[in-house]
C-alpha cells in the first residue's frame, strides 16, 4: 500500500482533529502518502483533495471542530455520485480510505462497496455515542463534559429562584448524551427515547417531591418520544399550574470546544489502529475501543446495533434523584 486518504464527516465532534493528527502521522511514519479529502463525501466526488504532512497537523490536538471540514452529503446517496467519488480515488491512486464520522457515514461506505472496492477502515466520531461495537465515540467525553458544566450553572439559577429547570440536549435517536450529562450533574429527572413513559414516571415523581427542595433540573434528549424540551414543559404546567418553569436548549454548543483529554488520547488511539487495520488488509470494519482494547466491528453491524443504556445506570439515576 502506497497511498491513503482521510475525511471527516456527518457531525462535527471534539476530537475528529486528534484523530486525523495520529492518522496522518502514523502513514508518514510508515511512509505512507497521505490525502485529506475536504468537506467529506461530498469533497470525494469533487476531488477535494490535499496531501497531508506531519506538519499539516501540527497544533490541531486541542481544536474543536475539524481542519479538514465536514458535510452531510445527499450527492453521494445516489449511484452517480458514487460513481464519481470512485473515479476520484482512482485518479488520486488512493488504495485505502479512513472515514471518521457517525452512522450514516458507515451506512454510506457499506452502500459504496457496491460501486468501488478499495478497503475502508472506519474511527467512530460522533457526540451521541450511538454505534455499536465501541464503548465510545470521538466527541462524547467532551459533550457531556459541556452539558454537565451549562446545566451546573443553570442549577444555580434555578436554585435562586426555585424554578423547574427542562433542559434539552442533544442525542437524536441515542439518550447517551441526556442519560450521562443528567447523572452528572444530578439531575431530579432523564426523558431519553430508549425508555418510554419516563414524562409520565417525572410528573408523579414531582408530584411527590420532597418540600425543602423546590428546584428541579428536569434533562430531555431531543429524541424523546414525549417531544423537545418545549413539549415537556408544557406537560409540566399543565399538571402543575403553580410552577415556575424555563426551558434551556444547549444545541450545538454541545457540538463545539476543546476536546478533554480522554478524547484526544482515545481518538488518538483510534486513528493509529486504523492505519494498521488498512495496512494489515482489514476492510469495512470500525474501529472501536471495548473495555479498555481495540476492537473491529463490521460497519453494517455498527449501525444495525444501537447501544442499549445499562439497566444499572437507569435503576441508579431513579435512586439518587429522589
Ligand atoms: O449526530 C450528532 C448530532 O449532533 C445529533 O446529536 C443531532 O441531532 C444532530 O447531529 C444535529 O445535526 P445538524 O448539526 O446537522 O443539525
Amino acid at each position: 500500500m502506497k497511498s491513503i486518504a482521510v475525511f471527516t464527516s456527518g457531525g462535527d465532534s471534539p476530537g475528529m482533529n486528534a484523530c486525523l493528527r495520529a492518522v496522518v502521522r502514523t502513514a508518514v511514519y510508515h511512509k505512507l502518502d497521505v490525502y485529506g479529502i475536504r468537506y467529506g463525501y461530498d469533497g470525494m466526488i469533487n476531488g477535494d483533495f490535499v496531501k497531508m504532512s506531519a506538519s499539516s497537523v501540527a497544533n490541531i490536538i486541542h481544536r474543536g471542530g475539524t481542519i479538514l471540514k465536514t458535510a452531510r452529503s445527499k450527492e453521494f446517496m445516489t449511484p452517480e455520485g458514487m460513481k464519481k467519488a470512485a473515479e476520484q480515488l482512482n485518479k488520486h491512486s488512493i488504495e485505502g480510505v479512513i472515514a471518521i464520522g457517525g452512522d450514516g457515514t458507515f451506512r454510506g461506505a457499506v452502500e459504496f462497496r457496491k460501486h468501488c472496492n478499495i478497503p475502508f477502515i472506519g474511527c467512530p466520531g460522533t457526540i451521541d455515542n450511538d454505534l455499536a461495537g465501541t464503548d465510545y465515540t470521538i466527541g462524547f467525553d467532551t459533550a457531556i463534559n459541556t452539558a454537565v458544566n451549562a446545566i451546573d450553572k443553570i442549577r444555580d439559577t434555578a436554585e435562586s429562584h426555585n424554578r423547574i429547570f427542562v433542559v434539552e440536549v442533544m442525542g437524536r435517536d441515542a439518550g447517551l448524551i441526556a442519560l450521562y450529562s443528567g447523572l452528572g450533574a444530578g439531575a431530579e429527572g432523564i426523558l431519553i427515547p430508549e425508555t418510554k413513559n419516563d414524562l409520565e414516571v417525572i410528573l408523579e415523581k414531582l408530584s411527590r417531591s420532597r418540600s425543602d427542595k423546590k428546584s428541579k433540573i428536569i434533562v430531555v434528549s431531543e429524541g424523546d418520544e414525549a417531544g423537545g424540551a418545549f413539549a415537556v414543559s408544557e406537560k409540566i404546567k399543565e399538571n402543575f399550574p403553580g410552577a415556575d418553569v424555563r426551558v434551556s436548549v444547549l444545541g450545538h454548543i454541545q457540538r463545539g470546544g476543546s476536546p478533554s483529554c480522554m478524547e484526544r488520547v482515545n481518538a488518538g488511539r483510534m486513528g493509529f489502529a486504523a492505519v494498521d487495520a488498512l495496512m494489515q488488509g482489514r476492510s469495512h470494519e470500525m474501529i472501536g475501543i471495548v473495555k479498555g482494547s481495540i476492537s473491529y466491528t463490521p460497519f453494517a453491524n455498527a449501525v444495525k446495533l444501537q447501544p442499549e443504556p445499562d439497566a444499572d445506570f437507569l435503576r441508579m439515576g431513579k435512586i439518587l434523584s429522589s
